[in-house]
């Protein structure tokens, strides 16, 4: 079995879960995913932002929670390490899958690393940017959990 598969890195924390879309594969033509909202993603997709660019030892990306926020991030090409807390519980997942998201339910920290060479994230935000709704200190997030 592969050790990396998806199936085997259940997700433990809270508010999170994985996304699967639509491949259509080409073959040599290459794949086709598919997001619709509602339908792959549980909520009204009201913003897209991709990430790329990344210089793979040193970046660091995330380090913050939402308020209300709900996201799924996706690694469309290459591979990095999502780390998730949800204010008791945290884990890593290894994100390398074009077609395999995860939500980014609201409070829940999450911090993106380890991104390989020509890495890109593409994250479904269910709305627009807003930074009031960031969290960004990890204290405030872990009270913001705890008033839960
Ligand atoms: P941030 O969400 O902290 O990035 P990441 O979680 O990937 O590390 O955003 C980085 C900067 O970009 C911050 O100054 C806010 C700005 N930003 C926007 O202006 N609009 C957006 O939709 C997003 C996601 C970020």
């Amino acid at each position: 079995m592969d050790p990396h598969d998806i199936h085997v890195q259940d997700i433990h924390v809270a508010r999170s879960g994985y996304v699967e879309l639509t491949k259509i594969n080409d073959g040599h033509d290459g794949n086709l995913c598919v997001l619709e909202q509602h339908r792959d993603v549980p909520f009204e997709v009201k913003r897209i932002y991709y990430i790329n660019n990344l210089e793979n030892c040193v970046s660091i990306r995330g380090k913050h929670a939402h308020h209300e926020l709900e996201q799924v991030i996706f690694c469309i090409n290459g591979s990095f390490v999502l780390k998730l807390d949800d204010g008791e519980t945290q884990q890593e997942i290894l994100m390398y899958r074009d077609h395999v998201g995860v939500v980014l339910g609201r409070l829940l920290w999450h911090e993106m690393h380890s991104f390989s060479t020509g890495c890109v994230l593409l994250i479904a935000a269910s709305d627009y940017y807003d930074e009031s709704d960031y969290i960004r200190s990890y204290d405030d997030f872990l009270q913001c959990a705890r008033d839960h």
